[in-house]
């Protein structure tokens, strides 16, 4: 179909664009080589496959719309086990947050409940959600404090009753120097993110916003998290630090957290217009391989303005190629987890019982 043909990228094998590789090419593959011998092993979750009109422009937008707003006829499945999703790439400006806010709502839309954690003190998941922020709302810097429960942090957004944010104030901005002397500081989100405290809040999904760097906050929320996904812009830059962020999750993996591994790898921003758009995603999907999501999210001026009215770009404004393109890597998502044990709630109870001892 034209319209998704667009936003999506040649995968597998080279076409004769990739054939005559300039130096930038080559640049991006290095930069990833690096990236993956960094990795160590079990750091790269296994991937698995799935499976994959002549309209006029407004006929297109009208279909994606129905779509997007008629979630009875395309549900998602729902996971057979709580997954908790941790969102990280210390690269600033990659997209994490648009990638959060939007595949949240996008399975909340289409029959998950799902809890979003704004680990950033910037705020830019709980702005884009509509849920109040300013310095004193019970926020996820008093919940890492122990100083209130999950459930009394989490607000649920105006826009759907099955989306909830834990919001992060100002304050979280703090936290970072704060939990240095505090006991287990790497392990207090995973701690509010009991069992219990989930079930009260009864979701399918937590969806974890980290902030631009690799200090306390991201390590709580790498600990509190079975899987790592990594949004990518699909430009050179983006790749630069990937191989200490995959180093860094090896290190959480040994030391913290056994159970952590990147499952899913989204391509953002990708600018058709551009040649480069197309190496990096070609080398990125010969690197990861099925890690990487099908979808690629293109860049669209809709995606940016959503979050200055609050929403999400599936609300603002559903019949554009940015809604349609989260939707279809929320279903992506949601079908990998259907068809694997991510969340190891086994684990996680246990880990709970040991705390609570
Ligand atoms: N697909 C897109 N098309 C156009 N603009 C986008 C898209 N995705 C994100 N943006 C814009 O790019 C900027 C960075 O996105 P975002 O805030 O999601 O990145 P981030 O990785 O969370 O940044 P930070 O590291 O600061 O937390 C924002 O202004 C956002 O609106
Ligand atoms: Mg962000």
């Amino acid at each position: 179909m034209t319209e998704r043909a667009a936003d999506r990228v040649p995968r597998g094998t080279s076409t004769g664009r990739h054939s005559g590789e300039g130096p930038s090419a080559v640049r991006v593959r290095d930069a990833l080589d690096d990236a993956v011998s960094h990795a160590g092993p079990g750091v790269l979750g296994a991937g698995e496959v799935l499976g994959g009109g002549g309209m006029t422009p407004i006929a297109e937008e009208a279909a994606r719309a129905a779509r997007v707003l008629h979630p009875e006829d395309h549900r998602m499945p729902r996971p057979p086990q709580r997954r908790v999703l941790t969102v990280a790439n210390q690269k600033g400006g990659v997209g994490k947050t648009t990638s959060v806010v939007n595949l949240a709502a996008a399975l909340a839309l289409h029959g998950a409940r799902v809890l979003v954690v704004d680990l950033d003190p910037q705020g830019n998941a709980s702005t884009a959600l509509g849920v109040e922020h300013r310095s004193g709302t019970p926020s996820v810097y008093e919940v890492l404090l122990g100083e209130i429960a999950l459930d009394e942090a989490a607000a649920v957004c105006d826009r759907s009753p099955d989306l909830l944010c834990v919001p992060a104030t100002i304050d979280l901005a703090g936290a970072e120097i704060e939990l240095v002397s505090m006991l287990n500081r790497e392990s207090r989100l995973k701690v509010a993110l009991s069992t219990g405290a989930l079930d009260r809040l009864d979701v399918d999904y937590v969806v974890i916003d980290c902030p631009p760097s690799l200090g306390l906050l991201t390590l709580n929320a790498m600990v509190a998290a079975p899987e790592i996904l990594i949004p990518i812009q699909c430009e050179y830059y983006a790749l630069e630090g990937l191989s200490q962020l995959l180093s860094n999750i090896g290190l959480v993996q040994s030391h913290l957290n056994p159970g952590l591994h990147v499952s899913t790898i989204l391509l953002t921003m990708y600018d058709g217009r551009t040649k480069l758009a197309d190496q990096v995603t070609h080398e990125v999907r010969t690197h990861f391989g099925e890690l990487v999501l099908r979808t690629v999210i293109p860049r669209s001026v809709k995606v940016s303005e959503a979050p200055g009215f609050g929403q999400t770009v599936l609300t603002y404004d559903p019949g554009s190629r940015g809604a349609m393109s989260y939707l279809d890597a929320a279903r992506e998502l949601a079908v990998r987890g259907a068809a694997r044990d991510t969340a190891r709630p086994d684990d996680r109870r246990a880990d709970d019982e040991k705390e609570s001892r």
